[in-house]
């Protein structure tokens, strides 16, 4: 190991940087957030250090511009030297040597005696990432990938902790047990509810939990939205979840690429669904939920598309909420938007549609029962979830309550995955080219006069 990453306490210590560029600003600023008081040598400074100093009074900034000179090293904790000068770079790295003053210069590894990492700043937790001064990109792209997997309100669960830290050592023994608490809540509902924003519930949690000391952990549902089969259209919170359960209740729209990023040790139960095909009865479903939940396990139910559109999360939620059993609800990209961009149909367009309208097609009894006057408007755009069954019914329906038979209609398959398929029509045409191009479920219907756009747009489409 070349460097030792430690973590410094600014406050109060005093600092120079030498630099008035972008670059001295932003580590003009990191000095700043951390406390410390900076003085600034520049000829000139750029407008952002300009505002800085305006708009911030907390900022302790003695400014020279009367040029760099040694003398300004007696007192400093800590030097940044970031101008374009090579000369000046090593006069102030060899002067801080010099008086054992750490410094950096900022690009030149070997002019420094510490250099910066790229940060993760959940403070008052800090991630700092180090290349050893090799390739800050390369630091940089490890910081994207960690972010993503660290909620942004991290930092307030280390704010509860730190809260309620005395409370926990007063009521549980030191050991296995307090450390079993301590991770139960950091990986458990109380986390939850402070990264969902909602910091009371999680503290009146946190303190139910302490009163019942030592006893089993409460189980909790979350209901999240797995896209329409890419991959990449996950949420960071959908995949920080299917990461933490411990079952997971799926259905047949989870594509196979995204079931595989679920924890590797959950156990899988399929609920798969097709329309009048039902596989385990939706009250079977929730009862599943709740049950699970009760004995403790975090349970995963995870959907295609967004869990309240066509989904039947609501359902799932009211019984949730009707058996006491924590729960969360992560949206999803819906079918209807993954489609319309991966295959270049705008939903609205000031040109031709100023609504968008979502219905499904699903057959009750064999009729498709729609309000058909309201959904055959012009200037709308109409997306029939679950359409293919019924599609004579709507096409039909929908002229003869007034939408020209020439209305062009998108069919998408398997929408945003391998194995997109799109078949463009119209009102007229669609049932026979649907039959005679096996188009099968899953499939949306788009109608409107947007899918004329596909052609235009659909090569700039992903
Ligand atoms: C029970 S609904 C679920 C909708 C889902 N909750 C959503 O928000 O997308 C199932 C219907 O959604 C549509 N669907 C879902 N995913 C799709 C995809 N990747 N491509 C095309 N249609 C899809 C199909 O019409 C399918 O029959």
């Amino acid at each position: 190991m070349d460097y030792l990453p430690i973590f410094t306490k600014l406050s109060d210590k005093h600092c120079l940087v030498v630099g008035g560029g972008n670059v001295a600003e932003r580590k003009l600023s990191l000095l700043v957030e951390a406390g410390a008081e900076v003085t600034l040598v520049a000829p000139s400074i750029n407008e952002p250090i300009q505002e800085l100093i305006k708009n911030d009074s907390q900022i302790s900034l003695n400014l020279i511009e009367d040029g760099y000179h040694s003398s300004l090293m007696d007192g400093m904790d800590l030097v940044i030297a970031a101008t374009d000068d090579q000369a000046l770079n090593e006069a102030v790295s060899r002067d801080a040597a010099e008086r054992h003053i750490f410094v950096n210069v900022v690009d030149n590894p070997s002019l420094c005696t510490f250099i910066m990492p790229a940060m993760i700043d959940r403070s008052p937790v800090t991630i700092a990432i180090g290349t050893g001064g090799t390739s800050p990109v390369l630091a940089r792209l490890l910081r994207g990938k960690i972010e993503a997997l660290i909620p942004h309100r991290f930092g307030a669960l280390a704010g509860l902790a730190a809260k309620y830290r005395e409370r926990v050592k007063a009521a549980l023994p030191k050991g296995p047990t307090r450390k079993a608490f301590w991770e139960e809540i950091f990986e458990g509902e109380v986390a939850e509810q402070v990264f969902s924003g909602n910091q009371a519930e999680a503290e009146q949690q946190l303190e139910a939990r302490i009163d019942q000391g030592s006893s089993a952990q409460q189980g909790e549902v979350y209901l999240v939205g797995a896209g329409p089969g890419d991959p990449d259209l996950l949420s960071f919170r959908a995949l920080r979840l299917m990461q933490k359960a411990d079952i997971v209740i799926y259905d047949r729209l989870v594509s196979k690429e995204i079931l595989n990023l679920v924890r590797r040790d959950a156990d899988r139960l399929y609920v798969g669904k097709e329309a009048s095909n039902h596989c385990v009865p939706q009250s079977q479903i929730n009862e599943m939920l709740y049950k699970l939940a009760k004995e403790g396990k975090r349970v995963l139910r995870l959907k295609g598309g967004d869990p309240f559109i066509f989904g039947r999360g609501g359902e799932e939620a009211e019984e949730l909420f009707a058996e006491g059993v924590p729960f969360q609800v992560v949206p999803g990209i819906t079918a209807a938007s993954g489609a319309s961009t991966y295959c270049g149909i705008p939903l609205t367009h000031r040109d031709y549609a100023q609504s968008v309208t979502f219905a499904t097609g699903h057959l009750k009894n064999d009729a498709v029962d729609l309000d058909w006057p309201s959904l055959a408007r012009e200037n709308q755009t109409l997306v029939i979830y679950m359409g293919l069954g019924g599609l004579k019914v709507i096409s039909r329906e929908l002229i003869a309550h007034g939408l020209p038979a020439d209305t062009p209609v998108a069919v998408i398959h398997k929408a945003t995955q391998a194995e997109q398929r799109v078949l463009i029509s119209d009102l007229t045409h669609v049932v026979q080219k649907v039959q005679d191009e096996d188009m099968r479920p899953p499939s949306l219907l788009i109608i409107g006069r947007v899918v004329a756009l596909h052609d235009q747009l659909k090569a700039k489409a992903i």
